[in-house]
């Protein structure tokens, strides 16, 4: 079995890990020092080689973002943390400040000197306001150690960091929508390009980079890239915080190289939890990505075997369903996220959440009617593609994936009787519609 590497997770069983000084006890803040006396171009070098991919489900690659970053272009640049984890499933960044908030800030001051950003903000969604204490009260031990501020360790670098508390959208985790919450607007997504690495906060050079990227940067430096590289595969370099949800006997957090499979995570994860014992479906990151079958527990953990497969990596948090989990039901629960956390800004996603739940509604009432299938289907073929940002097409995914197996539990719940309650899907939504 592929043995655990635990790196970010190594010393969560301390009790003061959390503090400034149990973080130095366990080489906290080694790093920094070594980073402070490198150029800044070479640690960008130093993370683009070991082909580091950001963790907030996107996976891409870390070094080459940041080199997009205009450099000495006499403009102030912005490193913003993107620390909003709001996706169904997703709970490992919570986890990382709660447990290693030093090795954030560390992370944070290595990354903005890299970038040569002097403020940074650490956006962190609003609904945990343990993990917005934990992380402020590292950055305020931290000032008063002298590791945030003037002068950092007598180098001349300046930093500013500010924790930010979102107020609890998902959409405020896409990365524009983050920056005009940030910024004080609605948090709605903006058009791309410009992307923010060249327009970002306050129109001026920003990097975007989920918790879990930004908390791997002092280990890289500490080690080197052929260390990094010794773990996980050649497209996808690393370990990765696992966060194993949903009907498994031991969820929590599994520290692994990237290219473990869900069955070896199972095991570690005490294996499924009611039911007849077996995965009926998972979810390899998030509810944003397609779901899987037990067929494919060997599949390894990587961004590229998951794109074989038909999913994507997300952001590694993977959720179990046993054989008692409807897939109906699971897919509408999922669509009726999507639909509440839509923020209207475009037609596709705005309207066809609405929609889809509407017809949705009526299958897992065992109402739905044969058409009812081939409209579900048009209407997430109109969002994907067609929306304003990844959100609408996060919402398009769950039903073709489920169609895909397991059609027979969408037609199981058709051909009841059609009554008033619920007519043909176009009447029904023109009915919803209708003025009263
Ligand atoms: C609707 C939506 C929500 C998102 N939520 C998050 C989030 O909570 N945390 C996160 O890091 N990335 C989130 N992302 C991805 C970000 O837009 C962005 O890709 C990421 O922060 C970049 O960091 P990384 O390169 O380190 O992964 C979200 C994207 C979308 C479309
Ligand atoms: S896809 Fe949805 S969340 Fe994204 S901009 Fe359009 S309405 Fe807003």
């Amino acid at each position: 079995m592929t043995p655990l590497t635990p790196v970010i997770t190594a010393h969560w069983d301390v009790p003061d890990y959390f503090t400034l000084e149990g973080y130095k006890r366990h080489d906290g803040y080694r790093a920094l020092p070594k980073a402070l006396a490198m150029d800044p171009d070479s640690i960008i070098a130093q993370v683009k080689d070991t082909g580091l991919r950001g963790r907030g489900g996107a996976g891409f690659p870390t070094g080459l973002k940041w080199s997009f970053v205009p450099q000495n272009d006499g403009k102030p640049h912005y490193l913003v943390v993107n620390a909003d984890e709001s996706e169904p499933g997703a709970c490992k960044d919570v986890p990382i400040m709660m447990a290693n908030p030093h090795a954030l800030l560390e992370g944070v001051i290595i990354s903005s000197y890299a970038i040569r950003a002097h403020h940074t903000f650490i956006y962190i969604r609003g609904e945990v306001p343990q993990a917005i204490r934990r992380v402020a009260s590292a950055v305020r031990e931290a000032e008063q150690a002298g590791l945030i501020g003037d002068n950092i360790q007598g180098s001349g670098y300046n930093l500013r960091v500010t924790v930010h508390s979102g107020a609890g959208a998902y959409i405020c985790g896409e990365e524009t929508a983050l920056l005009d919450s940030l910024e004080g607007r609605r948090g709605q997504p903006r058009l791309k390009p410009p992307f923010p690495a060249t327009h970002g906060l306050y129109a001026d050079p920003t990097v975007v980079n989920n918790v879990e990227t930004i908390a791997n940067i002092p280990w890289i430096v500490n080690n080197g890239v052929e260390w990094f590289r010794q773990f996980g595969t050649e497209k996808s370099p690393g370990f990765k915080v696992f966060a194993v949800s949903g009907h498994v006997n031991r969820p929590g957090i599994y520290e692994a190289p990237l290219g473990i499979t869900m069955r070896e995570l199972l095991d570690y994860a005490g294996g499924v939890r009611g039911g007849d014992g077996t995965v009926k479906f998972w979810i390899p990151g998030g509810s944003s990505v397609p779901m899987l079958t037990a067929d494919h527990l060997d599949t390894p953990l990587t961004y590229e075997a998951m794109a074989e497969a038909g999913t994507m990596l997300g952001t590694g948090t993977p959720m179990v369903f046993n054989s008692t989990i409807s897939v109906v039901k699971a897919v509408t629960r999922w669509l009726e996220f999507y639909k509440h956390e839509s923020c209207g800004k475009c037609t596709p996603c705005r309207e066809g959440t609405y929609w889809i739940t509407g017809v949705l509604d009526r299958f897992e009432h065992g109402a739905g009617t044969d058409p009812d299938m081939k409209l579900l289907e048009d209407l997430c073929a109109n969002i994907t593609g067609r929306s304003f940002c990844a959100l609408g097409d996060a919402a398009a995914t769950p039903y073709p994936a489920a169609m895909k197996y397991f059609r027979d539990e969408f037609e199981a719940a058709t051909h009841t009787p059609v009554d008033e309650t619920y007519p043909s899907a176009a009447s029904y939504l023109f009915t919803e519609l209708a003025p009263r």
